[in-house]
């Protein structure tokens, strides 16, 4: 899979001056620029029509998005598509063999159902060789909400036979204090993924936990809602950009609440609605059960039968 090292500067048309503006306006990609309406970068970049047209042409052509593909290509692409083991294998199964990279997967449900104890199993099982159902990689986890624990981790690695600080080397973690951090973010695990991508453990998982926590926080009031969808939206196309390139499994956790909120609408919607809903390739509700029991159930996929499965979370980690 061909990557791409090139830099704003590097564009037609952009000078050091306008790549710093284009920065500041939150354009730090070249894929941000492709999107972007040449409108934006006029009044952002304070460049002219043309000239910003010719940029987005340049970034389009360089990031290379917005054509058309041969099914047979998707295909071949698809024939690439790796499998994660979740721990459990009724959870496995209903997803037909592991979550899948190049997609992206959501967990959602209310807080306690395991959605952060899922994500600390899978930064452990990814490392596994693929004959054990990992993917012989490394985890990179945008943590918002100061969730993740060695300990923890420590744990799983053990229930899996994996030395725990080998395991605790190859998850790189870091916290996100606000929604634009956290989408920066993402760009920094893209430089890490490249770093390490001839190494013996290349990033082939990306988790965000919690991916809506701070959209929710910073968007309050009605007038804001689109501006935080479109937000939302464009962070989570970023995501799957990088889980297609590295062919990556791509994790996000999403609460909902259960006491109904005037804004976020029904408790039982996870927050961000059907535009997160058309982004995650696979959906997960999970909800509490007996004891350690929670119930995980699959919707709206696009290959796969709904259905649920019951997991166990346990000292060693997710179980069936
Ligand atoms: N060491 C452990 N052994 C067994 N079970 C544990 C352990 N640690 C946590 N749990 C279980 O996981 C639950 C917490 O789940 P988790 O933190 O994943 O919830 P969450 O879905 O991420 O919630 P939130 O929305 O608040 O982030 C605990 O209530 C407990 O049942
Ligand atoms: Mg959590």
């Amino acid at each position: 899979m061909e990557k791409n090292e090139v830099r704003l500067e590097d564009l037609p048309g952009i000078g050091p001056a306008t790549a710093e503006k284009l920065m500041e306006a939150g354009y730090s990609s070249i894929e941000a620029i492709a999107v972007a309406s040449p409108a934006d970068l006029v009044a952002t970049a304070e460049v002219g029509d043309a000239t910003a047209a010719k940029i987005i042409q340049a970034a389009r052509e360089a990031a290379d998005i917005g054509g058309f593909e041969s099914g047979d290509k998707v295909f071949e692409r698809r024939k690439l598509v790796g499998k994660l083991t979740t721990g459990s294998k009724a959870l496995d199964e209903l997803l037909n063999g592991g979550i899948e990279t190049q997609s992206i997967t959501e967990f959602y449900g209310e807080f306690g159902c395991g959605k952060t104890q899922i994500a600390h199993q899978l930064a452990v099982n990814v490392q596994l060789p693929e004959s054990e159902g990992g993917l012989n990689g490394s985890a990179a986890i945008i943590d918002t909400e100061n969730t993740f624990r060695p300990e923890r981790i420590a744990q799983m690695a053990k229930g899996v036979g994996l030395d725990p600080e080998e395991a605790l080397k190859n998850i790189h973690v870091a916290r996100a204090y606000n929604s634009n951090h956290q989408i920066l973010l993402v760009e920094k695990v893209s430089e890490l993924a490249n770093n390490l991508i001839n190494s013996e453990k290349p990033i082939r998982l990306l988790i965000i936990d919690s991916l809506t926590a701070h959209f929710r926080a910073e968007y309050v009031g009605r007038g804001t809602l689109a501006d935080r969808q479109q937000k939302l939206n464009k962070h989570l196309h970023e995501v799957l950009r990088f889980a297609d390139l590295n062919n990556a499994v791509a994790m996000v956790t999403n609460q909902v609440q259960a006491k109904p909120d005037a804004f976020f609408g029904d408790p039982t919607k996870p927050i961000g609605g059907h535009v997160l809903g058309h982004t995650a390739t696979f959906r997960l509700y999970l909800r509490k059960s007996k004891g350690d029991k929670r119930i995980a159930r699959l919707l709206d996929s696009p290959h796969l039968p709904d259905g649920e499965a019951v997991i166990t979370v346990t000292t060693e980690g997710i179980r069936d």
